[in-house]
Order: structure tokens, then C-alpha cells, then sequence
């Protein structure tokens, strides 16, 4: 049996863009960002307050988040690593965050230059005031089926730490193969793990496509009932901080097997693709998703 819906979390703006070299505007993001909000999606994330010395292309992310518009039943998040970027969240008034940590010691220290321990003792502090400020929660966990520097990561680690951040207040944890080193009955062996601690609707899959298992591991995932996938339009994106990643599985892909299948996510493929062709656009190159390439082909 799958899962009649699945939710499409949007997240090429912010993966997706997050590893791009060429500086992208904001006022180039905010139009981008506005083309996404005609899709129909109920998530949209839209940047991270992070340090703009370590990935720089965040660094306009309050004033595109300020610029966009938004629709009523679509939130649009952006991450929070620290206490700092939670500040900068409660300025712009943002409505929801997502935290981010990791099972894996090594990627811990390249990512955020903290230990797994004093990442979450920072999370605790964050949900503290974000839930008194009202704030929705979502987390990630980076390199849950394998890290570039530590290699294969405990999926009873990822367990613990997941079922530690929806105790504290987060709605979803999205379980992140960061590098797509994961095929689909690790991908599935993992969420057994992991389902044994939180339950399924609070599980989001969040698959690179490096290895191009994706698609498989989003099969494989929603065989076991998850309905909850964040995906990147066109194909974009990569982590600055792990090296060799991809980027994450493309929205277009996702919405033709979806559609394929008979199964729902509400979301306009060809909304996506005017979405995806505009980025392209900016980025000077040919978009990733296959998709997206063979419709566009058929059309010119
Ligand atoms: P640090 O250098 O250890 O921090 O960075 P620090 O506390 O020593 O501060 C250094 C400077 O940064 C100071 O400024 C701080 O004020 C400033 P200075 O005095 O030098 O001028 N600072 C900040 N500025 C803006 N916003 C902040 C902030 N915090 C400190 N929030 C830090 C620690 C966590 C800040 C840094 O490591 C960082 O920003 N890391 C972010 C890494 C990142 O964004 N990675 C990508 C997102 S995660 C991802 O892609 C994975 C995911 O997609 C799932 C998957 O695929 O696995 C979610
Ligand atoms: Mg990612």
C-alpha cells in the first residue's frame, strides 16, 4: 500500500541555490521564490541565517524573505543553526525554522564547527524561545545513510537523535542523505530504525541524487509510508560542506512518478518547469532533472 498524498517540500532555493558560486541578487531570488508560489506547494523554504562567511550565498536571505510573497497556506522557512540566526529569524519575523543536526561527529564539526553534543544543547536553547515566540520547528539530519569523512553513520544514532528532536518540539525530522550514497533497502532499513523511535508522519525524506538512487529510495521510502519529501526544482543544489553532493532529487522527477502512479502531491509540473527554466536561466547552464529536459525538448 502507498500513500495516497505525499507532501512536496520545496527546497531549491535554499539547497538548490545554497552551493551556487555566481552571486544570485536578491531581487533575482524574490522572483524566483514568487514563480515557486504559483506551484501550488504547502512548503517553500526560502534561505538560511547563517554566517555569510561560510556560505555566502545566504547571506540576502532576511530581505528576500521580507520581499517574497507569500501565500496563506504555504509556509516558508528558513534554517537556523544558533542562537544568532534565531535573532535574525524573530527579526524578519519569520513563522517557521528549521534546525539541522547530524549523527556523524566529523560532518558536525564541517558544517557547523560544533561537536553533536554541542549541537544539541544549542538546539535546545533555540526550540526554547522559538516555541515561546509561536515559532514552527522542523529539523534536519544530515549523512543518514553514509558520510563522506566518517563513512557509514549508526542508523540507531540517527534514531536517538531524531526521537531527542521531536521530543523537544519539532514537528518533522527530514532524514538526510546528504552525498546520495544510499540505495533503497538501506534507505529502508534506516526508517525501520528510525520508525521504531518516532512515528511515520513525522519522518520527511530528504534524498541527493548523486548516485541517481533518488527516485528508487523515494519508492522505497514511500513502501514503507512516508509521505513527506523534500525535493529541489530542476535538479539543483549540493551542501557547501559536503563534498561531492549533488544535488537533491528534482521536483519535476518527482511530480512525473508521482503523477505516473496515480498518486497526489498537488503540485503544477508545469508551474515547476516555468520555475526551473527562469533559475536555469540565471545560472547559465542546462537543468539536471530529466524531466524537465524532455518536456522542455518536445515544446521547442
Ligand atoms: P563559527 O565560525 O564557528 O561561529 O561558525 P562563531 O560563533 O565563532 O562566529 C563566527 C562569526 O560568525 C561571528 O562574526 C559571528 O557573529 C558570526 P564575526 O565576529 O567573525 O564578525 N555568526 C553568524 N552570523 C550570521 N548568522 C549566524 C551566525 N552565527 C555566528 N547564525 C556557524 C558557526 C554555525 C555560524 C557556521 O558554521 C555556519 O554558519 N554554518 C552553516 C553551514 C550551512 O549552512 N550548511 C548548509 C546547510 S545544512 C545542509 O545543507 C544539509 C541539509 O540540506 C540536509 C542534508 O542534505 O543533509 C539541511
Ligand atoms: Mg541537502
Amino acid at each position: 500500500m502507498l500513500p495516497k498524498h505525499i507532501s512536496i517540500n520545496e527546497v531549491g532555493a535554499r539547497d538548490g541555490l545554497q552551493n551556487e558560486k555566481i552571486n544570485i541578487s536578491a531581487e533575482e531570488k524574490v522572483k524566483f521564490i514568487n514563480l515557486l508560489s504559483l506551484c501550488n506547494y504547502k512548503y517553500i523554504e526560502v534561505g538560511s541565517f547563517v554566517s555569510a562567511k561560510w556560505v555566502p550565498q545566504m547571506k540576502n536571505s532576511d530581505v528576500v524573505y521580507k520581499n517574497i510573497i507569500k501565500n496563506k497556506e504555504t509556509i516558508y522557512p528558513l534554517l537556523v543553526p544558533n542562537t544568532i540566526g534565531l535573532k535574525n529569524a524573530l527579526e524578519s519575523d519569520v513563522k517557521t525554522i528549521c534546525v539541522f543536526a547530524t549523527a556523524s561527529e566529523a560532518f558536525s564539526k564541517k558544517n557547523t564547527n560544533t561537536s553533536i553534543e554541542q549541537t544539541k544543547k544549542n538546539i535546545k536553547e533555540i526550540l526554547k524561545i522559538a516555541i515561546k515566540n509561536n515559532i514552527k520547528i522542523r529539523a534536519y539530519m544530515s549523512c543518514v545513510l553514509g558520510c563522506p569523512y566518517e563513512g557509514k553513520v549508526s542508523y540507531k544514532k540517527t534514531a536517538n537523535l531524531a526521537n531527542f528532536l521531536i521530543d523537544e518540539g519539532c514537528y518533522e525530522v527530514s532524514l538526510g542523505d546528504t552525498v546520495g550514497y544510499g540505495t533503497p533497502l538501506e534507505t529502508q532499513k534506516l526508517i525501520n530504525e528510525v520508525s521504531n523511535k518516532i512515528n511515520f508522519s513525522k519522518i520527511a525524506m530528504h534524498l541527493h541524487d548523486t548516485y541517481g538512487q533518488a527516485l528508487a529510495n523515494i519508492y522505497a521510502s514511500m513502501q514503507m509510508g512516508i509521505s513527506s519529501f523534500d525535493t529541489s526544482v530542476g535538479g539543483l543544489g549540493g551542501c557547501p560542506y559536503a563534498k561531492g553532493a549533488s544535488g537533491n532529487v528534482a521536483t519535476e522527477d518527482v511530480i512525473y512518478m508521482l503523477n505516473g502512479m496515480g498518486v497526489d502531491c498537488g503540485v503544477d509540473l508545469q508551474k515547476v518547469l516555468v520555475a526551473s527554466k527562469f533559475i536555469y536561466k540565471i545560472l547559465n547552464r542546462n537543468i539536471v532533472s530529466k524531466t524537465a529536459s524532455a518536456i522542455l525538448s518536445k515544446q521547442t
